[in-house]
């Protein structure tokens, strides 16, 4: 593993081409294309067939200098995230009664865990830190600022949120003293009347669209007076009811305008910090379960090609459930009834104790195991699902230290039960801020990845709904008619195989062939991608493999790692010379597909005219008779 910051991971294949400014790819991407047909006797024919789809990617390697602005940021989510990123760049270290503890960022996906790069020639795994696979911000280096309608400074709402220990308290007063929340939008029909008590930073007057202006002068004042390249909105604030949708309020994007136009109630402060951020061209993230998103926002986001993601941070109940219901229906068990209880102190709580909000907390941890359910026609009759409750209440003395009690019934075998009840005490604001950093970086690193198909004349951004975040969300938003994927380690996958895809590497498999067949590692490379692992000390095209054992390049094609000058290439598709890729060519021709040599002709097969692929040879579609 690599614990050094000088060393940087790199990929050599003929697939991926690193210059100072960029990573580029060719990908194929293989799938499988499933049709199914009744026939006259009522039998489904179901048919599974291989495709394949060329991608290139590119991805920018300069980190921005980035800015973060939390509406909501003097609450404990905000004030804690705050106090950690200042802890970690300064290197502060305070005492708990169980001695000295350093920052840390345990529980983030991106700076503490790792990925499984592949195995050297000995047959060791070697695990690479998931930041180093492609280029990402550092959240010590983030700039943060935001708004909050209740006037604290970042001190006195790190007090009051009773998340941090007072010692790190203590020396965190003087980074966070000047830190003042912008005034913000104050609708009190949107969260709980308990909070309004605290509301006392609250922009003046009741017009929306001159609301949506001053948000949008905000941004922009904060961009240029930090000197930020780029800026990214997180909603940590409280929760809202959900918003009415309905035709000529906010089904379209023109609507929903006129709607702030007209001042109409039922437009939420949330939907318009969404708005807002569009219009500036800034990613906006909804860490809260309400609906801000609604239809007219999801169509602005696709007008200015601009990034969305959400809703609710997934951290502890509902992560775990997202897991456990998992391993439970693939296992072939059938979860029959799981109930959620909750109860909590902090401020969060005592919004969610208001019918209408705790609503939408209900309605976004409702949905988290209907894939699961979906995936398993065995277990679950078509509309069939396991009794789900959820039940959440107040209680001020235990603060932020949330309990989450489960309990989970499932049949087994011949008409048994297994019962599993869990007991999970989360520090809230201590799981949720890790996954807001994650949520930061990862919106950040893909307004850098742009990709292309044959039929593309210019590379363009991944959909503005950003699904790829699904991992840290509880009722993940995602583009119109595709999937809802909650399951964790599928959500994991996605993005650990995406971002291997972008440095030309295969999906992860877990097949682990080289210790379960006769098939040697470095045999295969002398017909396959050249694949090898290099440390460098720069940022600089020039590598050179590694002396260490353990990560001891693969390939036998060695020189080639050293001193290898990378080309700058031309990535237009040149249509005059296309030329119909075949097994020869993805092995060994990748350069020239990178150099868009790509087509994907369809020979029209259902399967493929959808893919607008192409079949490997020797790939045959499997007929199964059900
Ligand atoms: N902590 C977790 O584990 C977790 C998990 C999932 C979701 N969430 C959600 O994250 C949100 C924040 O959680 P928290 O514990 O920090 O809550 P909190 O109540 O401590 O903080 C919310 C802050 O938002 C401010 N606020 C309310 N309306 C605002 C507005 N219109 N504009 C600007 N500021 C506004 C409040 O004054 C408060 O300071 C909640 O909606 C919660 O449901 C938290």
């Amino acid at each position: 593993m690599m614990n050094n910051d000088n060393e940087i991971f790199e990929v050599k294949s003929k697939n991926v081409i690193y210059t100072d400014d960029e990573i580029s790819s060719s990908y194929t991407y293989e799938t499988t294309c499933v049709t199914k047909n009744k026939n006259k006797n009522g039998r489904i024919t179901i048919t599974a067939e291989p495709v394949s789809k060329r991608f290139l990617f590119k991805v920018k390697r300069n980190t921005p200098k980035l800015g973060v602005m939390l509406v909501g940021w003097g609450g404990n989510n905000g004030s804690t995230l705050t106090a950690g990123i200042i802890a970690n760049r300064y290197g502060i270290k305070w005492m708990t009664k169980s001695g000295e503890q350093s920052p840390d960022y345990y529980g983030s996906l991106t700076q503490s865990s790792t990925i499984r790069l592949g195995t050297t020639n000995s047959g060791d795994q070697v695990y690479l830190p998931f930041n180093k696979i492609l280029p990402m911000v550092s959240p010590n280096d983030i700039v943060l600022g935001g708004w909050d309608i209740s006037s604290l400074n970042l001190s006195l709402s790190m007090k009051r949120a009773e998340v941090i220990d007072y010692d790190l308290q203590r020396q965190l007063y003087k980074y966070m003293d000047n830190m003042k929340p912008l005034p913000s939008i104050y609708y009190k029909d949107f969260i709980a009347a308990n909070q309004n008590d605290r509301a006392d930073n609250v922009l003046k007057g009741n017009n929306k669209q001159s609301h949506l202006d001053a948000i949008r002068k905000d941004i922009r004042d904060f961009k240029s007076k930090n000197n930020l390249d780029k800026v990214v909105i997180l909603w940590t604030a409280n929760t809202e009811r959900f918003s009415e949708i309905r035709e000529g309020l906010n089904d379209t994007a023109d609507n929903l305008l006129r709607s702030i136009k007209n001042n109409e109630d039922e437009v939420s402060p949330s939907t318009i910090f969404a708005c807002a951020s569009i219009l500036e061209g800034v990613s906006y993230i909804n860490g809260s379960p309400q609906n801000t998103f609604v239809p007219g926002v999801i169509e602005l986001a696709n007008k200015f090609n601009v990034f969305i993601g959400g809703d609710d941070f997934k951290t502890g109940q509902t992560k775990l459930k997202s897991v456990l219901v998992d391993f439970l229906v693939s296992a072939g068990i059938k979860p029959v009834s799981i109930v959620s209880y909750n109860h909590l102190g902090n401020n969060d709580g005592k919004n969610l104790s208001a019918p209408q909000q705790f609503r939408s907390k209900e309605i976004s941890k409702s949905n988290v195991v209907d894939d699961m359910v979906d995936s398993n026609n065995i277990l679950y009759k078509e509309g069939e699902h396991p009794d789900h409750c959820v039940v959440i209440k107040y209680v001020p003395y235990v603060k932020d230290s949330k309990r989450a009690m489960d309990e989970y019934i499932s049949k087994i075998f011949l008409g048994g039960h297994n019962t599993i009840t869990i007991n999970n005490v989360c520090e809230d604001s201590l799981l949720a801020t890790p996954l807001m950093l994650d949520l930061i970086i990862l919106t950040e690193l893909m307004e850098r990845i742009t990709y292309k198909t044959e039929e593309m004349k210019d590379y363009q951004r991944f959909d503005p709904v950003l699904s790829v975040l699904s991992y840290l969300l509880k009722a993940p938003v995602v583009p119109s008619g595709a999937p809802v994927i909650n399951a964790l380690a599928t959500q994991r996958r996605c993005i650990i195989n995406i971002f291997r895809a972008c440095v030309g590497l295969p999906p992860e498999n877990d097949m682990l062939l080289e210790h379960k067949t006769n098939f040697k590692l470095s045999q295969s490379n002398t017909i396959n991608n050249n694949i090898s692992v290099t440390h460098t000390n720069t940022h600089t095209s020039s590598t050179s493999s590694t002396s260490d054992n353990d990560t001891k390049q693969c390939s036998k094609d060695e020189k080639l790692s050293k001193n290898t000058k990378a080309k700058k290439i031309d990535y237009h598709l040149n249509n005059n010379n296309k030329k119909k890729i075949n097994d020869q060519d993805t092995e060994n021709d990748c350069h020239n597909n990178i150099n868009g040599n790509i087509n994907g002709n369809s020979n029209g097969n259902s399967c493929k005219d959808k893919m607008n692929g192409h079949s490997k040879k020797g790939q045959k579609s499997k007929q199964i008779e059900v």
